[in-house]
Formats: structure tokens, sequence, C-alpha cells
């Protein structure tokens, strides 16, 4: 098993380059099994989840091939089956997207229910009802999702939750069905609209991709194409973060500005300095933050997977700051480990009332989700000792290269080997 040690007190200083993201990347590669040919995807992340999506495309017959670090091929042209067992799927959440995508290419998927970050109960009647509007029969039995139709016909969805997975799921579904589908109260994240210009750009023909309502028009056929998947919000979003709370001077590049508003706003408020330029984003911080208060909400709301650094971030600031959780039920349990790091955080619900404090303390602590994981490290490199993060693997799921990109930027990060015995002898 792996860790991380972390001496903190470096402020972070330099540049640092953010890789594809991650939630356009996992739909976008499963969405190759439509092109029933070559597609070649640029600025694909580095990160396990990609790996898992790789490997369940491999598993259903498709040719995967690297050209280089972040350059892939992708040949579905011959699928041998349209089922994925368990091994493959309990890890990773995104592994939802081949139930549209194979619908929409054989009438038929029979896939694992999906695992991912644990926030409490994670439903998909919202996929199933889009689904069904199409025309498709959707059976759940021994842990497996049956989805089936003899024909997809395109319909009206109106979604009761804003749903950025059942909005991807159902337009991969609705590319080909016969006629028109109108989804209406789908998401706005950016990866609903590179995904839509991905599936336009193999044949696709979508419009609204970004607004309240989608409106798609079946086609029969679609074919391979190149694409570059857009920088990743959230990994940018994490550096900022992380330049903000070590009082450092980081420019952060490869990102899309706009899609950085809702957290460039918040760190703005709490006094940061934040310059935009085309393609980056440098962030200055002073000594000492202010208090900030958080709502997290769907596109172009603050994001919910910038939560826990955010309120790391928050810790550090002078005065009372609340966040509260505006998309899952329970994404506060990173909030034990920040206290057992000092923090001086109180849950009700879905609200979080957090003191400033001058610095956080080291301790053995635990990354309990991917962003929780990101948190926990962030609030190490401002810790008075040496922090050991265990658990990594939640980290490594979703950020590229984490403790080289922190490294490179001056932090004192180091990923270590342990034997689980002692592992757990630590805990
Ligand atoms: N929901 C329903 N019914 C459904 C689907 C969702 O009630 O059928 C509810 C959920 O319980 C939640 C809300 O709707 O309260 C939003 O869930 P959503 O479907 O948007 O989440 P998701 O598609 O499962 C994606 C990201 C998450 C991110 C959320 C919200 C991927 C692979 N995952 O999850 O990313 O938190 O959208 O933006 O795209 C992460 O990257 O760390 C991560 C967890």
């Amino acid at each position: 098993m792996e860790k991380y040690l972390i001496r903190g007190g470096n402020p972070l200083r330099g540049e640092v380059t953010v890789g594809g993201a991650k939630n356009a990347a996992v739909a976008i590669l499963s969405a190759t099994v439509l092109a029933e040919g070559v597609c070649t995807i640029e600025n694909v992340p580095d990160i396990r989840d990609v790996y898992t999506t790789l490997k369940i495309l491999t598993e259903l017959g498709a040719g995967v091939k690297f050209i280089n670090k972040t350059t892939v091929e992708i040949d579905t042209t011959h699928l041998s089956t349209t089922m994925i067992p368990y091994e493959l799927t309990c890890n990773m959440r995104a592994s939802y997207y081949f139930w549209g995508c194979l619908l929409a290419r054989y009438g038929h998927a029979k896939v694992s229910m999906p695992g991912g970050c644990d926030f409490g109960v994670r439903p998909i009647d919202q996929h199933k009802k889009g689904f069904e509007a199409l025309g498709a029969a959707v059976d759940i039995e021994d842990g497996m999702l049956d989805v089936h139709a003899d024909k997809l016909i395109g319909n009206q969805v109106y979604f009761d939750k804003v749903s950025v997975g059942a909005t991807m799921n159902v337009m991969l579904a609705a590319v080909r069905a016969t006629g028109v589908t109108i989804m209406e109260n789908v998401a706005k994240e950016p990866h609903i609209v590179d995904l839509a210009n991905f599936l336009n750009s193999m044949g696709a023909n979508i419009m609204g991709a970004g607004t309240d309502i989608i409106k798609i028009h079946g086609v029969s056929e679609m074919h391979g194409t190149d694409y570059a998947i857009i920088p990743d919000q959230i990994e940018a979003g994490t550096y900022m973060v992380a330049a903000a709370a070590t009082g450092g001077d980081v420019l952060v590049k490869n990102v899309i500005p706009k899609h950085m508003k809702p957290i460039t706003t918040k760190l703005e408020d709490m006094g940061v300095i934040v310059e935009e330029f085309d393609e980056a984003i440098r962030i200055a911080a002073p000594n000492r933050l202010s208090k900030i208060d958080i709502k997290t909400l769907p596109y172009p709301g603050f994001p919910t997977d910038m939560q826990p650094q955010m309120a790391v971030v928050a810790c550090l600031a002078e005065g009372t700051s609340t966040i509260t959780e505006g998309v899952w039920d329970n994404r506060f349990r990173y909030v034990y480990e920040l206290q057992k790091m000092g923090a001086d955080i109180k849950v009700d619900g879905k609200m979080a009332v957090i003191e400033g404090i001058e610095c956080f303390k080291a301790a053995p602590v635990k990354a309990t989700d991917l962003r929780a994981g990101a948190a926990v490290v962030i609030a190490g490199l401002c810790s008075d000792g040496e922090t050991e993060v265990e658990d990594i693997y939640h980290i490594e799921r979703g950020y590229e290269d984490f403790e080289l990109k922190l490294c490179s930027l001056g932090a004192d990060i180091k990923k270590i080997e342990v034997p689980d015995s002692q592992a757990t002898a630590a805990i």
C-alpha cells in the first residue's frame, strides 16, 4: 500500500499544467463505442479512472492503443459482448455510461451497478426514467443492471433532479434513437458540453448542451473522429486552492477561465488575487484570508467537487465560514480527518460551520474519497510537521502525477510504499 508523507510549511510557487477533465474523459472514452470505427482522443488524463474505462473497452473487444502519454486511439469497429462484470465497475461511478452507449448501439447492455465515492445514497432513478422514456426496459437483478430495447424512439424527458450522469447517459442513448428527443432540466457542466461536441463530431445531431434544454435528432450512423478533451476544472481549482491555502503564488496553465468563475469568485471574496489570462490563471494569496460562505450547486454554481478543498482554505481564514452542501447527502466524511489536524468544524446536516485556525497540526490521516483526499493533502501542506496520508488510491483515481506536480511547485511531499501490516498498525 502507498501513502504520502508531507512536510508542511512551504508556500507553493511556480507554474503547473492541468490535464484533461476526468469527468469528460470517462464519458467520451465510453462514447467511442458509438463510433463503430476509430477515434483518436487527445488530452486524456493519466489517472486510474481512465485506465479502468480503457480496460472495460478492451474487455468489450475494442482495440486500445496509446499514441503518446495523453493521446489514445480506440477502435470499436468490432465488439464482442454487451456485458461488463462487477470487477470492472466496482471502483468507478462512470462505468454507468456503458449503459447508454451499448443500449444505443446494440439495444442491450448488462452492466454491474457502479462503484465510486461514498457520499450516501447515489440513486439511478433519473437514468432509468430517461431510458424508459426512449422505450427501453430496465431490470436490476443480482447487482446487474439489464437495459434492453427492440428499438429506441425519441421522446420528451423531464428530469426531476439535475443530474450530470443521467443527462449524459440519456444523451448517449438518444443520439441513435429514431426521431427527436427533448431533455429538460438537464445538467450544464462543461463536461456535458464537451460530450455533446464529441458526439456531434462523430455525426450526432445535438443542440442546446450547456443550457437547460437539450434537443437531439437521432441519426442512424455515427463514425470515428479526432477530438481533444477540455482541461479539468476541478484539478485546476485544486491547485488554485492549494496556492491560496499555502500563501503562495502559482500560475495554473491549460485552463478555461470561464469554467473557473464559480471558484475564482469565491477566492477573490476571500482576498486572493486572481489574474486571468487566455488559457491560464495566476493565484497570489495574502498572509491571512477572510471568511467565506459557500453553497454547492450544479454548474454554474459552486462545484461540489471543490467543497472539501475549499473547506481547508476556510479553516485557515479569519472568522467563521459556512459551507452548505447542495448536491450530495453526505459529503462531510473528511471533516473527521481535518479535525484530527486541529480544524474547528461543526457539521449540522448539510452545513459545516468553520472557525478559523492559524495552522493545521500534522497527523496521520486518510483520503476518505477522491476530493477529500486532495483536501487532506492541502491541509498537510499547511501543517506544522509531517503529515501521513493513507488510502491515496482514491486520489490517484482523479489526479494525475499529484505529488510530482505539487513537488514542482515547491511542496515537500513524497509517495512511499508501506507493507499492508504496517499501514494497519498506523491507523
Ligand atoms: N441523483 C438522483 N437520481 C439519479 C441521479 C442522481 O437523485 O438518477 C441525485 C444524486 O443523488 C445527487 C444529485 O442527483 O444528489 C447529483 O448527482 P449526479 O447524477 O449529478 O452525479 P454523478 O453523475 O453520479 C458526477 C461526477 C461527480 C460529481 C457530480 C455532481 C462523474 C463521473 N462524477 O456524478 O464527480 O460530484 O456529478 O457534479 O462525472 C468527483 O469527480 O469527485 C465526483 C464525485
